[in-house]
């Protein structure tokens, strides 16, 4: 299989198809980036990487670094952690407050906001210094010291964190969230300004393609029961009211960021990192989308 002459096709077809969207402007550091910056860096069972575009340009990982926290959560916590936070798709956008009233303070899934923020105040609970714990995870499965936290953007989240703060009071009115408010929102607003490439992001997703084994930290990180159940997770929840959309036109477990990244895998052949800021209006990457759309489309194989 010749993934980088595949990749380069489907960046050029991409390119050519001239799509638009939209960069995020909820902070001012986002919203300030390059809109036309594209990458796409595929990284193989074997360590092989295969990049084309701008897949050497660190970005904002924003809501993929969720999927990092509940794997370090899943691994501590295993089943008792879902009393606290539901598997099912929410069909509702990713920091909507109606649903988490409606359903009593447990969250919908963990990659929703507040799903993703009773993880972060899991993972208070559990390490001494989430954070760094979390910087640490994230460079030991890429193989890496490749994580810097972009300590403008953590601010300005900070600054407009007003919808994550309501979230969290929320979850702890129903008893939902164990730490202090202000303690976990540094912590999620801090891994959510987490910046990496996209060989590093792919790299640090390689062991879900691979039953639980990172082949850049040389050890199992999950086990292949758990690593299945993050990719269902991923696969059902990963882009939120656009779930269904994902994996009827991708058909691969991912996850986006309104940094404009996806990360998915291809279980048993490759992890990948797709990176373009310009979003649609559910908050997920125009351009990584289409990518991803045409690499299955192109591929002699698929999950299904
Ligand atoms: O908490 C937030 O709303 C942002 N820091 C992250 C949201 C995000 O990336 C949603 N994904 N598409």
């Amino acid at each position: 299989m010749d993934y980088q002459e595949i990749i380069e096709e489907v960046y050029h077809q991409v390119q050519q198809e001239n799509l638009r969207g939209k960069v995020a402007t909820y902070i001012p550091e986002l919203a300030d980036i390059h809109p036309e910056q594209f990458g796409i860096a595929l990284v193989d069972l074997n360590g092989n990487v295969f990049g084309v575009g701008d897949y050497q340009m660190t970005f904002s990982i924003q809501s993929i670094s969720k999927v990092h926290t509940l794997t370090m959560v899943f691994h501590k916590f295993n089943t008792q952690l879902w009393y606290r936070v539901n598997v099912e798709p929410s069909g509702n956008p990713f920091n909507s407050i109606a649903q988490l009233e409606y359903e009593k303070g447990i969250p919908r899934n963990p990659f929703i906001n507040a799903g993703a923020l009773v993880i972060t105040d899991a993972l208070c609970s559990k390490y001494e210094q989430p954070t760094k714990q979390i910087t640490d995870f994230i460079n030991e499965i890429s193989g890496k010291n490749c994580v810097a936290i972009n300590q403008a953007v953590k601010d300005s989240e900070k600054n407009h964190g007003e919808r994550n703060t309501a979230l969290a009071y929320f979850l702890k009115s129903y008893k939902n969230f164990d730490n202090p408010v202000e303690e976990v929102l540094d912590v999620y607003f801090s891994h959510c300004a987490m910046e990496m490439n996209c060989v590093d992001l792919a790299k640090s997703f390689s062991f879900l393609a691979n039953d639980g084994y990172s082949i850049f930290a040389n050890r199992q990180i999950l086990s292949e029961s758990h690593a299945r159940r993050v990719n269902a997770i991923m696969l059902t929840c990963g882009f939120y009211d656009e779930a269904g959309e994902f994996a009827y036109r991708v058909g691969m477990p991912g996850k986006s960021g309104v940094g404009g990244g996806v990360a998915a895998v291809m279980p048993h052949k490759f992890s990948i990192a797709v990176w373009s800021p310009e979003l649609n209006e559910k908050g997920n990457s125009v351009k990584a989308i289409r990518a991803l759309e045409l690499l299955t489309d192109k591929l002699s194989f698929s999950l299904f």
